[in-house]
């Protein structure tokens, strides 16, 4: 039986307020935070600014009503007024002083302070790339967890409670800026849901600058590009409604017409060879029929798995999985208080350590990575070299056992729990997923048809990973195991350990893993790939196979 219960330990949010150098905000939460409290700080100037302004317009003001009671009496008797020797005196004064002092006061710029802030503060800001990047991140969530444009709209999504003060909903604005960016990829199924989304909005009243003339000109040329014409048509009938002289709209319109006129005539050609007796075309959906779920691609495995459906599990094997109190054959260090073990899966055979890092290490850790944190890079197999890519979307530091003793006692705890010598393993990388964050299916091994990965460290190829959650994932952000459909989710304090290769040597190719996008949440994970040098006597005693 598996019977661990895990706490759930609220993410500490983290306050500090370094300027890093800028790079892909939106990979990361971690440096994200930075940008919440320079935005506070720019509120607080905001507001100073408005409040010398309205002091300025309330003198202003004072100005304007003394004048205007002043002005009204005087005009009524002027000569009366100015027979008055310090009313003549008055008048010379407002005159030649009083009025140009008002006009230095209404020209004075009290926006100075702000604006200076702001401008220092703008060389910190996401760029155009963050904000599509931020977008894209938003589209490829809709789709790995099926989520529709109105909960997404909404706010309403897994792992979010109706009671947050955070939970946060789209605009009209917002929802056309998301369609107008599938639009410029070419992306005409998301244009599609996401102008919709857009005008549903705008016909229930949502306030918006967002005229719905431009959303049904995307929304007609998005589901025309999609082949649907008759759709095409009735959104640019709509849009001529509301503007009968739009050119490119009254041009769309007779062009649609003519095209599904022609269609119509072919089909009722069709119609008609076959009511003479021609055979009838093949359902396309026929082939379809015949395609096993087993046969899906691998992205579509692993969204599945992301999902939590498709896991594939028989109850047989899961009675199969035990937990266990594990010293390591009364390894001293463990011999008086022995950790808790729990079988994952069996082929590969994947390990799970409860609470096997503190709250206060792993604080430690993240605090030490955070300043470091860069966009994670990954091995091109064409040169070998280290490059940025879609398909791996989060940031990552490495963090040296000599940095501080926290390294350390890390490493020597895998070291100790697993048997392996890890000298020759790589530093520790800590990883931050921000929303949308993920790292699509690979494997951690290098493969013998690429150049050696590895090679230059020297010290042979990933024999095994240890992996530790340093943080709970509100909704999304698994490790999923496609070939095998396995799911580990992630849970703050344990880790996760399983053997990249064989006992021969050869990789293991079930261990192919992927890191689901994180849907809600801010996950943190850290890693060490321990590798072969070092470890001939496990290995040639086969260790580690499962019993
Ligand atoms: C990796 C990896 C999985 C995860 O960094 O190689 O597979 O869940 N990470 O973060
Ligand atoms: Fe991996």
């Amino acid at each position: 039986m598996r019977s661990w219960t895990t706490c759930h330990v609220v993410l500490l949010s983290c306050l500090i307020h370094s300027v890093s150098a800028h790079n892909d905000f939106f990979t990361s939460i971690g440096q994200m935070t930075d940008l919440l409290f320079t935005e506070k700080d720019l509120v607080t100037s905001l507001k100073d600014y408005i409040q010398a302004e309205e002091r300025k317009l309330e003198q202003v003001k004072q100005w304007a009503e003394k004048l205007d009671s002043l002005t009204s009496i005087a005009t009524q008797d002027p000569e009366g007024f100015l027979g008055h020797p310090v009313n003549a005196f008055k008048l010379m004064k407002r005159l030649n002083t009083e009025w140009g002092d008002l006009e230095n006061l209404v020209l004075k710029d009290m926006s100075d302070g702000f604006i200076s802030n702001l401008t220092i503060q703008r060389q910190h800001f996401p760029s155009d790339e963050d904000q599509t990047g931020a977008a894209k991140a938003l589209l490829r969530l809709q789709d790995t967890y099926q989520l529709d444009t109105q909960s997404i709209s909404t706010g309403d999504l897994p792992g979010t409670s109706v009671k947050l003060p955070y939970r946060s909903t789209l605009t009209v604005e917002d929802c056309f800026e998301l369609g107008r960016i599938a639009y410029s990829e070419s992306d005409y199924r998301h244009t599609e849901v996401w102008m919709a989304q857009a005008l549903k909005q705008l016909d229930e009243g949502e306030e918006s600058s967002v005229e719905p003339v431009m959303v049904l000109d995307y929304l007609s040329y998005s589901v025309y590009q999609q082949g649907e014409l008759e759709r095409a048509l009735d959104f640019t009938r709509r849009l001529l409604e509301l503007d009968p002289e739009h050119q490119r709209a009254n041009g769309n319109l007779k062009y649609f017409e003519y095209q599904l006129a022609k269609q119509r005539k072919a089909g009722e050609d069709l119609r008609y060879r076959r009511s003479e007796g021609a055979e009838p075309e093949r359902e396309e959906s026929e082939g379809r029929k015949g395609v096993k779920k087993d046969n899906l691609p691998e992205k579509k495995k692993y969204e599945q798995l992301c999902r939590g459906e498709g896991i594939k599990m028989t109850p047989r094997r899961q009675s199969r999985l035990f937990c266990r109190y594990y010293d390591n054959n009364q390894h001293p260090r463990y011999l008086l208080g022995p950790v808790k073990q729990e079988d994952e899966w069996d082929r590969p055979y994947i390990i799970r350590y409860h609470d096997i890092i503190s709250e206060w290490e792993i604080e430690k850790v993240k605090e030490l990575a955070k300043p470091r944190l860069r966009r994670a890079t990954v091995h091109d197999p064409q040169t070998g070299q280290l490059t940025t890519a879609q398909y791996r979307v989060s940031k990552s530091a490495w963090l040296t056992a000599n940095e501080h003793s926290v390294v350390d006692h890390i490493n020597q705890r895998i070291e100790d729990l697993t048997g392996l010598d890890v000298q020759t393993a790589e530093e520790l990388q800590v990883a931050n997923y921000g929303v949308g964050g993920q790292y699509e299916p690979h494997f951690d091994f290098g493969r013998k048809d690429e150049p050696d990965a590895f090679k230059e460290l020297g010290t042979g190829n990933r024999i095994a990973t240890w992996l530790f959650y340093m943080s709970d994932v509100a909704a999304g952000g698994a490790t999923v195991f496609p070939e095998v459909g396995a799911v580990v989710r992630p849970i703050k304090g344990t880790a996760v350990f399983w053997y990249n290769l064989l006992p021969s040597g050869e990789g293991d190719y079930s261990t192919r893993h992927a890191a689901c996008p994180v849907l809600v949440g801010n996950k943190w994970v850290s890693n060490k790939w321990i590798h072969e040098h070092g470890q001939e006597f496990r290995r040639r005693c086969g260790l580690h196979e499962m019993d």
